[in-house]
């Protein structure tokens, strides 16, 4: 199995797209999440990017597209874990939507990052999603790079 897709939600702030970018810059396929889930029905493999936007008590933390495209039973039978965008300025909210999502789906959070990320943060993702590649059946405890 190759590396999975990325599929990744962003606002208009673009701190996650720029993340997904420098991701993606070796050559791995990185989709934005439409505003309609409808036409993204994934059938293979794939990690999601998506940042928070909560409130104090984390309502709200996963934005509404990312709810959409989860919504559906394949795309969540294809994702194979979650990366966390965020600040860390929200304390232990940071990243929070990413944990929803993970408890939600059953799914491992694999990285959280703040804003566009760090170079770190860039070779973390790039060398842990690279890691999927030889691996037929990954089980998440395989998958898990860093929280
Ligand atoms: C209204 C609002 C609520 C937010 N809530 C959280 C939060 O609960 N936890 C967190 O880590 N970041 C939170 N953030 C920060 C965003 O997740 C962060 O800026 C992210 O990089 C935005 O990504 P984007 O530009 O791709 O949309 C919030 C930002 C805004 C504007």
């Amino acid at each position: 199995m190759s590396s999975p897709d990325i599929f990744y939600w962003s606002s208009s702030s673009r701190n996650t797209e720029r993340f997904v970018e420098k991701i993606c810059a070796n050559g791995m396929m990185g989709v934005r999440i439409g505003p309609s889930s409808r036409s993204q029905i994934i059938a293979r493999p794939f990690v999601l990017i998506t940042p928070t936007y909560g409130d104090h008590d984390g309502v709200g933390a996963v934005p509404k597209p990312v709810v959409r495209f989860l919504n559906d039973p394949q795309n969540r039978a294809h994702l194979v874990g979650v990366i966390g965008g965020g600040n860390r300025n929200f304390g232990a909210m940071f990243g929070f939507g990413a944990k929803v999502i993970a408890q939600k789906c059953e799914v491992p959070v694999l990285h959280r990052f703040e804003l566009a990320g760090t170079p770190e943060d860039v070779d973390i993702v790039q060398n842990g999603l690279a890691r999927f590649a030889p691996l037929q059946a990954p089980a998440p405890s395989e998958m898990a790079l860093a929280v």
